[in-house]
């Protein structure tokens, strides 16, 4: 038998991509390769990239710089590297990417990734392959399901893709371009995906999609599922001891999925629920298709089923022809929900984009300035919701052993990172913690139960009684 090839992957941008690098791993483990963390030694590089804002898609060019001499080393000992660029970036710049970077031997979409083995046969033969289209075929019906040397190299939290692609064109966006129209996929093969993780140490299980909950994928009785049905579903799944959602659009947040918070202790309180600006003038221009006292609504009616739920978002400052007034806006309406936390952007042209046509650019130094503002109110909130959990007990699910010895990290349902001093064993298990105080963005606590009634640790037996701190 060969030596196994060794596979370097790198990925950008969302948790889409962090998924699809694990079913490229999958894919590309019959054909012997295996990862590697080294660079300089891989026979083949993957760069998993994004193209949603310029800083992100120009990072890939001077990544392709850096590989261009690790190839040339690789080639002076006698070893060939391949690179491919995969992702968004791929997608939309295609063969461009080539003649910018000829170091590139493969240029795969999002949607051909089980084409991986072929295109990289189609390379070594004819010294490069470019594969763009959106296949007609549905890509998950062709990638392998996670494998279980894979889950465990990632720990007791792992994501789902449920739903890919976007139908909702916001005008900023290239999402849409790059990922294509929406798709569901089916409540069996998600179920299927989730009992492999969790029969593999698994314990938190996040589902993913560009637009989540717009999700309607065929259900077991052949009709079409929304996500609270699907959450439902999961939450009864032995061995499940957290469910999380990203990410969703507010038009599309619907009574199932307020009634799978109300219902599900599984489902944690923690939404992330991208506004992107608080005027409604802006919001029209950027095709949000809502307004800001729409979102206020949907956080209401969130709020009325779960009293300790809390919120995250992304903003975007500096959109064509945001004036202080709709700035303001924006700020009102963060001070009004009040976020545990939330991600700031300057707006990026993004060419194919119809707000790249916008000549009404805001100048920088006030994007800049605005930004700062924004990120200014965002963290005090966030640090005031962390602070509020100084002298109470919550509930944290234990991932993995922290730097200091002898501690271990877990995190909370709003996903706080929370040390203890403890055994490893309580390594996948839920156990309360009383918080005593709060370092950065870290709590720091002791468990509040003893440990002597924990479960066992992930990744062995994944039937044992679940401890929780209810
Ligand atoms: N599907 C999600 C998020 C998609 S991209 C949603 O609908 O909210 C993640 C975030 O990047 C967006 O929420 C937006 O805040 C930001 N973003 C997208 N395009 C951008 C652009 N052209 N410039 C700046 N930020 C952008
Ligand atoms: Fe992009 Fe809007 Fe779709 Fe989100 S909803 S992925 S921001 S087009
Ligand atoms: Fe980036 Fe594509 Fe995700 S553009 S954010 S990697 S869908």
């Amino acid at each position: 038998m060969s030596a196994p090839r060794k596979l370097h992957i790198k990925s950008y941008g969302c948790q889409m991509n962090v998924y699809d690098a694990q079913r490229m791993v999958d894919t590309l483990a019959p054909e012997g390769f295996v990862e590697t963390d080294n660079v300089s030694e891989a026979d083949l590089v993957i760069l998993n990239t994004c193209h949603i804002r310029e800083k992100a898609s120009e990072k890939v060019y001077s990544e392709l710089g850096r590989l261009r001499t690790a190839k040339d080393d690789a080639a002076r000992n006698g070893r060939q590297m391949t690179i491919a660029v995969a992702g968004c970036v791929a997608q939309a710049e295609g063969r461009e990417i080539v003649r910018r970077a000829p170091v590139v031997d493969v240029v795969v979409g999002p949607q051909s990734y089980h084409h991986l083995p072929q295109l990289l046969r189609d390379a070594k033969n004819n010294g490069r392959a470019i594969e763009t289209e959106f296949p007609a075929e549905d890509k998950f019906n062709f990638l392998p399901p996670p494998q279980p040397q894979s889950i465990k190299a990632r720990g007791i939290s792992a994501f789902v893709t449920v739903q890919e692609g976007c139908d909702k064109f916001c005008t900023f966006c290239v999402v849409p371009y790059t990922r294509g129209a929406e798709v569901s996929r089916p409540v069996a093969r998600i179920a299927d995906d989730v009992q492999r993780l969790v029969d593999n140490g698994v314990r938190e299980i996040t589902l993913i999609g560009q637009n989540v909950n717009a999700f309607h994928g065929e259900g077991p009785d052949g009709k079409s599922w929304p996500l609270g049905r699907l959450l439902t579903h999961l939450a009864a799944m032995s061995g499940v001891l957290r469910l999380r959602y990203s990410t969703s659009h507010p038009n599309d947040v619907d009574d199932s999925l307020i009634e799978a918070h109300r219902d599900l202790p599984a489902l944690m309180p923690f939404v992330h629920l991208p506004v992107q600006s608080g005027s409604d003038r802006i919001l029209a221009a950027m095709n949000r298709k809502h307004t800001a006292g729409d979102y206020n609504r949907v956080i209401d009616c969130f709020r009325k089923v779960r009293q300790d739920i809390a919120f995250s978002s992304d903003f975007i400052v500096g959109f064509p022809g945001e004036t202080e007034a709709d700035f303001t806006a924006t700020l009102a309406l963060v001070a009004q929900i009040g976020y545990a936390g939330a991600y700031s952007f300057k707006y990026s042209p993004r060419p194919g984009t119809p707000a790249a046509d916008h000549t009404e650019m805001v100048p920088t130094a006030a994007m800049d300035e605005r930004l700062a503002r924004l990120q200014n109110l965002i963290d005090s909130q966030q640090l005031d919701f962390n602070t509020s959990a100084i002298g109470t007990t919550v509930d944290v699910l234990f991932e993995r052993d922290a730097r200091h010895p002898g501690q271990i990290v877990g995190r909370t349902a709003y996903l706080q990172p929370v040390h203890v001093f403890a055994s490893p064993d309580i390594i996948g298990s839920v156990l309360p913690v009383h918080v005593e105080s709060l370092e950065r963005y870290s709590l720091l606590g002791s468990l509040a139960a003893p440990a002597s009634i924990v479960s066992p640790r992930a990744g062995f037996d994944t039937r044992a009684p679940v401890v929780t701190g209810a």
